[in-house]
């Protein structure tokens, strides 16, 4: 079959929508769709030529199209088929008659973006994104020339976020963080403080200085405020930004470390996030702190037994160098909490646990601030990435305390992503704080139900630019 110069032409068939219409418009498919037996379901499509016309069909079983998880679904449908054979030009009809919603619209538009992107910047063979996919829709949902150029603005962010994240870790190290932060902040007019070293010891910032001991590159804290003329709230955002994690001397064993160059996803994202928001103009203060540091073993690594001073005077026994990422974080929340913000949202590809409780469709929040919690979930639903609430159930924070500091950074007793949370939330003061735990929706080991890729996947920057967005 070979695509005529049209390119293919992707028709949704939406529960609900008439088959008839559809026959209307194609008239070569007529009698295909009266053979309601061999049209596509449940998330099949089917590919279909006609001779007369020259016109190669692709019809996608499309659910109710009223819901995000259906654009979603809808996009990995079609991009999977598209990119298996090959197919480099594209229109994708609605038909007049489509029960499709606006939101849907723009979900969709996302999500085929999200689908076409591969990181082949090491492979010979180039993968084949498909070129040039238009959307023809027929049904006056018409979106505006801003809100494409919105998407698109958006979509240049994720695309940022996940080839930082895809990046090789030898060359993703504090030093190209910081590197990276400096350029995006001066493309950008945003301002930049670094910490390094000699800050980061003046302000007792000794998290970032413990786990980073060891590595050849010095850790780093970096901030970066966007501050708009008109403003009257202040958002904070903070990642986590281990640029490897070997575990240090607690040394992962196993398969897979490969994958933990992903564990600086959560600084990815803020700096995503900054990007976008500069780029959209948005009429909010925010600030991102993202924590990078290498963790590793080595003659100065930090030590299970260490004890860690932090800037607001609590002490935390190491029982565990694995548990670095809290460590790291606790330098960043102090210093955004003294900062006083509206609110904390700080993302990290934190525990192992999150993964296997929820998968890696699906990231963990936990937020003792009503209202920001439900601004959160009502973000994540209206976009597609999705967060379910984890109690920060206060009875267990007696197992991270130790005999010998106030709290320690590991606990081997079950509910591990809660106790991480609860870790956190030690370091915030009163500021409204939500923790999002995305180590399992940061990176894909394999092509998820969500997204037909491998590898980072940029979850949480549309998440919080939908947040951010609804603030104003
Ligand atoms: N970066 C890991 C968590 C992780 C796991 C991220 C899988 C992405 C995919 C984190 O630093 C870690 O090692 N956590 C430990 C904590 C434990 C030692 C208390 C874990 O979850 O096993
Ligand atoms: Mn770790
Ligand atoms: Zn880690």
């Amino acid at each position: 079959m070979r695509p005529d110069r049209q390119g293919t032409i992707v028709i949704p068939l939406f529960r609900g929508l008439p088959l008839s219409a559809v026959g209307e418009e194609f008239p070569e498919l007529a009698k295909l769709l009266q053979r309601k037996k061999e049209l596509p379901e449940n998330g099949n499509a089917l590919f279909c030529h006609s001779l007369p016309s020259q016109r190669q069909f692709l019809l996608v079983a499309a659910g109710r199209g009223s819901r995000p998880a259906d654009a979603r679904a809808l996009a990995v449908r079609i991009m999977l088929q598209l990119r298996e054979k090959r197919i480099s030009k594209a229109v994708l009809v609605i038909n007049a008659a489509a029960p499709v919603s606006r939101g849907f619209l723009l979900n969709l538009i996302d999500y085929l973006h999200l689908n076409n992107y591969r990181f082949d910047r090491y492979l010979r063979k180039k993968s084949r994104p498909v070129q040039r996919l238009d959307l023809l829709c027929r049904n006056n949902k018409l979106l505006t020339a801003a809100e494409l150029g919105e998407k698109e603005m958006i979509d240049r962010s994720v695309v940022f976020c996940r080839d930082l994240v895809n990046e090789i870790p030898a060359k993703i190290t504090p030093d190209t963080m910081v590197h990276t932060a400096g350029a995006l902040a001066a493309e950008h007019q945003l301002a930049l403080a670094v910490f390094r070293k000699p800050e980061l010891a003046e302000l007792g910032l000794n998290g970032l200085l413990a786990v980073g001991a060891a590595a050849c590159c010095s850790p780093a804290l970096i901030r970066l405020d966007y501050i708009p003329e008109k403003y009257s709230r202040h958002v904070s955002l903070v990642g986590k930004g281990i640029t490897f994690d070997s575990g240090g001397l607690n040394i992962k064993t196993g398969n897979n470390m490969e994958e933990m160059k992903c564990d600086m996803a959560g600084a990815a994202v803020v700096l995503a996030v900054m990007k976008a928001v500069a780029l959209l103009r948005l009429p909010l203060k925010v600030t991102a702190w993202a924590a990078v540091a290498e963790n590793m073993p080595g003659g100065r690594a930090y030590k299970p037994g260490d004890i860690i001073t932090y800037a607001n005077k609590k002490t935390v026994e190491i029982v565990n160098t694995d548990a670095e990422g809290r460590l790291i974080l606790a330098d960043a929340l102090i210093m955004a909490s003294r900062q006083k913000p509206d609110a904390i949202i700080e993302l990290s590809t934190l525990t192992g646990a999150i993964v296997t409780a929820l998968g890696d469709g699906i990231a963990g929040l936990m937020c003792r601030n009503k209202k920001l919690k439900t601004e959160l979930l009502q973000a994540g639903d209206s976009c597609g990435e999705l967060l379910w609430e984890l109690p920060l159930f206060s009875e267990y924070r007696k197992d991270i305390a130790s005999k010998v500091a106030d709290l320690k950074n590991a606990d081997y007793h079950g509910a591990s992503s809660i106790k991480a949370g609860l870790f956190l939330n030690e370091f915030t003061g009163h500021i409204p704080f939500a923790h999002l735990d995305i180590a399992g929706t940061a990176f894909l080991s394999k092509p998820g139900f969500w997204l037909a890729a491998e590898g980072a996947t940029g979850f949480g920057v549309r998440l919080l630019i939908e947040y951010l967005k609804n603030l104003t």
